[in-house]
């Protein structure tokens, strides 16, 4: 492969918490990092702890540390409120008879409920399920069913969506609204809060203590359960640090949903382990909201995506010009590849660099990222974290020269490193089936500076806006389906939203193909799952292609969707 670099964007001098990349990287020891925290005093810790009641007990304890915004809601709480809102929560589970290691489910909109709740789940050393509140009931079924939730914290209108008599170990739905009629099992979250006290004795735990379970798809099978631990951390409030760059001042902004590992990673943890003030941003994307939220709350620090950043560049201009947005020191992205023409339009309309981030569910926290004081190469990931070495190796676990295209893996060990797959040990070790290295599922190639440049997914995995969607998981509800007899997904390329799933299936005897009959496929795929896994094309085929084991062959599929030679055909069917 031949590689050229014809651009670099230079690095701003200022007083980054990260000077110099390079010396941090020689000599940076996790030890060191980890002193920070109580378990190097105690043996113990516990995340919540050293989130909020830390600063709750301290200097902080009157700074505000979040800010929640919607359309209908303003309000901000200190630490020191949330120390006390989170202890009742904790009381309030405890009183459930809910105790240590059991998995509490939180299925709602991010409003400010669900920030002391996953703080109160921490506090009593239960481990927090975070779920997108676009997740209809076989999403969400999965998810619990795998997990055996006993509790679940909700909304009124989103309890449908979980149905009780296939949840067998589902004790209580919490409920965080009003509503008239209550069920067996509910409990008033607001009645219960002021039932319970705001003292509350923290559980202490080991490091290695469960702290969240994240569900990520992958290419086959339902959703997995990604494992985290309180260890985790250490990465948390380093990166929060280093590529957050978060100073006493900061009003940062993630945008992402705690539904999602960077809502929680990047929007609880980090920024609470720094002491930061956190803002919320609850409702949907509008590209004058989130400007006026900057405005409005003098964001500094801003986490988003690049489907957001794209979809802001196509707002237009004029949509930036309309707001004073001179608050802003440092943006970063996350999620999917950011394009070099963002970065160029972000220099234009912000006057800043978009700094892209690289890691996974898996990784729980930053692994390759662009530091504020480091150039950058538009296209590239960056670097990795001084602590973490990232490689590209081939199949066999060989490492590879610069600028060859391999296996993205990274040197297995390091604290926000996921723990388990739920359930699923077999799952889990197949991360690590090259001794010594976790393999990502990406390729990528490294430049001969050290850069890491994303090339694509090695596994068939679709990112669309951002969100991983497992093929399989579609294709399995697509074939419940009276009128489907086979499927195959795919993701197709997309301006806007990095991919978008496409659906190819073959009709059953005695259906025929109509656009009302896709609408109500596609609908059916929207109902089941959620939005964001329904296709936005389907595409009847006479027959699928297959191996002859009866797989379907999903990059047969992609390559004719993009015109692209099929390559090797010698499993094919027929
Ligand atoms: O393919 C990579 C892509 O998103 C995958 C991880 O998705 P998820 O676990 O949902 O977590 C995303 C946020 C942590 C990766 O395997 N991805 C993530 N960040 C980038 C990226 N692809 C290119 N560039 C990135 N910066």
């Amino acid at each position: 492969m031949t590689v050229q670099h014809i651009e670099t964007i230079p690095s701003v001098p200022g007083n980054h918490n990260l000077q110099s990349y390079e010396s941090a990287y020689r000599s940076f020891r996790w030890e060191e990092a980890e002193k920070h925290f109580t378990w190097h005093r105690t043996g113990k810790c516990n995340m919540a702890y050293e989130a909020i009641d830390r600063h709750a007990e301290g200097a902080l304890a009157n700074k505000v540390a979040l800010i929640y915004e919607d359309d209908d809601r303003k309000e901000s709480y200190t630490f020191e409120q949330l120390s006390k809102l989170s202890n009742r929560f904790g009381n309030m589970l405890k009183g459930l008879g809910i105790g240590q290691g059991e998995r509490i489910f939180f299925f709602m909109p991010r409003t400010p409920e669900v920030y002391v709740g996953i703080m109160g789940t921490l506090k009593i050393g239960a481990i927090v399920g975070p779920l997108f509140e676009a997740f209809m009931e076989s999403a969400v079924t999965d998810r619990l069913s795998d997990a055996e939730a006993v509790a679940i914290v909700t909304t009124s209108k989103l309890k449908h969506r979980i149905p009780r008599d296939r949840l067998p170990h589902l004790k209580h739905v919490i409920i965080v609204d009003e509503q008239t009629e209550w069920q067996p099992g509910e409990v008033d979250f607001h009645v219960a809060m002021a039932q319970s006290s705001e003292e509350l004795d923290i559980t202490w735990v080991d490091r290695e203590h469960p702290l969240i379970l994240h569900y990520t798809s992958g290419s086959t099978g339902k959703p997995k359960g990604v494992l985290h631990v309180h260890g985790a951390m250490v990465q948390h409030y380093l990166t929060g640090k280093w590529v957050l760059d978060l100073r006493d001042d900061d009003i940062y902004w993630c945008t992402a949903d705690p539904g999602w590992v960077t809502g929680t990673s990047y929007g609880i943890f980090a920024p609470w382990l720094n002491g930061a003030t956190n803002l919320v941003r609850g409702g949907r994307f509008s590209p004058e909201r989130w400007y006026r939220t900057i405005q409005d709350h003098k964001v500094t620090v801003w986490y988003s995506a690049p489907t957001a950043f794209r979809m802001l560049m196509a707002a237009g201009d004029e949509t930036v010009d309309a707001y004073d947005l001179s608050s802003l020191r440092h943006i970063l992205s996350v999620g999917e590849p950011l394009n070099p023409e963002v970065i160029r339009w972000g220099m234009k309309v912000y006057g800043r660099r978009i700094h892209d981030t690289w890691w996974m569910t898996e990784t729980g926290a930053h692994m390759i990222v662009n530091f504020p004081a480091m150039d950058i190469r538009p296209g590239s990931m960056g670097k990795p974290l001084p602590g973490i070495e990232a490689a590209i190796i081939d199949d066999r676990g060989n490492l590879l020269p610069p600028n060859r295209l391999g296996n993205l893996a990274i040197r297995t060990g390091w604290p926000s490193m996921m723990r388990a797959i739920w359930n699923n040990p077999s799952k889990y070790e197949e991360y690590f089936r090259l001794s010594g290295w976790y393999v990502s599922g990406d390729s990528a190639y490294m430049d001969e500076d050290g850069y890491f440049w994303f090339q694509g997914r090695v596994d068939d995995v679709i990112n669309t806006s951002g969100e991983r969607v497992g093929p399989f998981e579609v294709e399995s509800k697509l074939v419940e389906h009276p009128a489907v007899a086979e499927a195959g997904v795919i993701g197709k390329p997309d301006p806007i939203r990095g991919e978008i799933i496409k659906a190819f299936i073959a009709l059953r005897e005695g259906y025929a193909e109509t656009s009302e009959l896709l609408e109500e496929i596609r609908v059916f795929v929207r109902n089941g799952l959620s939005a964001h896994a329904a296709p936005r094309e389907i595409e009847v085929l006479g027959k699928l292609p297959k191996t002859r084991s009866g797989k379907i062959m999903r990059r047969v599929l992609k390559a004719q969707e993009l015109g692209l030679p099929t390559g090797d055909l010698s499993t094919i069917d027929d």
